[in-house]
């Protein structure tokens, strides 16, 4: 990292799994860091984190504790303060979150991009994503026919277009629909808007798949198959992603086929 101020940040994924997902370099980081801000799924994944380096300060207190009501933007915003108050003390800060800190996670980048403004270093590494884990588990190769992402509640609120020739996955399918950020569950009624919305592309018999990934290595996956008509009635928490195997056949583009001089039979 290029010095600028004193203060460092890193930003690292420590994968779904305690302990086992983290890569050498990210690990390396925490047990260097002054202090290391921990966003991780239990108290297990927390202790471990505090094995390595003796200043880890967790970040889930920002959320809305019991009885509390407040909006996730909130949170978002006071977790970055913390981060970066310490940063601006010249301090050696690394922020590990779950997965890969990056993706579907606001609080890294928003921090880096704060910390790069006010002239300190500031990077990210990757980590195993609830994405990758899913490819592993229920064993497909997303590049087989492609694949889109969406977080479920932005699928819903604004036009995208699912590909039903490619694998579609919707995060945060447990709060889908949720719009004032202060619930952290869905509804049934919800998860029905979200159904007719699908069916538009897919058949209300289609195969869908609840995934989960184990934190612990004693947990197996959930990998749970059901119609898209039972998706309001399933049971879905804040780590359920939702998988939408393809429902139609990829089709040739024979337009372009003839600008390269082939046919679909020369693709076999
Ligand atoms: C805020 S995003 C964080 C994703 C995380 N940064 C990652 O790289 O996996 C939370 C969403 O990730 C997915 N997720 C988190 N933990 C998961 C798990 N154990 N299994 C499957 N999906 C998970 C779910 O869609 C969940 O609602």
């Amino acid at each position: 990292m290029e010095a600028g101020k004193k203060g460092t940040l890193v930003c690292v994924g420590t994968g779904l799994n305690l302990a086992g997902q983290i890569s050498v370099l990210s690990k390396s980081y925490i047990e260097h860091a002054d202090v290391v801000f921990s966003l991780v799924p239990d108290g297990f994944a927390q202790h471990w984190l505090e094995s390595l380096n003796q200043d880890v300060r967790s970040l889930q207190p920002y959320y809305a504790q019991e009885g509390e009501v407040k909006n996730r933007r909130d949170t978002y915003k006071q977790m970055v303060a913390a981060i970066l108050d310490q940063v601006r003390l010249g301090k050696k800060v690394v922020c590990a979150l779950y997965g890969h800190p990056g993706v579907f996670a606001c609080v890294s980048h928003f921090a880096i991009a704060q910390a790069k403004e006010e002239g300190y270093a500031a990077q990210m590494e990757p980590g195993i994503s609830a994405e990758a884990c899913l490819w592993a588990d229920v064993g497909i190769d997303p590049g087989a026919s492609g694949h889109q992402s969406f977080e479920a509640s932005q699928f819903m609120f604004y036009k995208h277009t699912p590909d039903p020739t490619t694998h579609l996955l919707l995060w945060q399918i447990g709060i889908a629909g949720e719009h004032t950020l202060t619930e952290f569950h869905t509804s049934s009624d919800r998860l029905q808007v979200l159904v007719e919305q699908l069916n538009e592309w897919y058949p209300l018999e289609h195969e869908i798949v609840l995934y989960e990934a184990p934190n612990l290595p004693t947990q197996t996956p959930r990998i749970e198959r059901i119609a898209l008509k039972k998706l309001p009635f399933a049971q879905l928490s804040s780590i359920t992603t939702l998988l939408i195997p393809p429902s139609r056949e990829l089709e040739f583009n024979h337009e372009i086929l003839a600008k390269l001089g082939i046919t679909a039979e020369d693709l076999g």
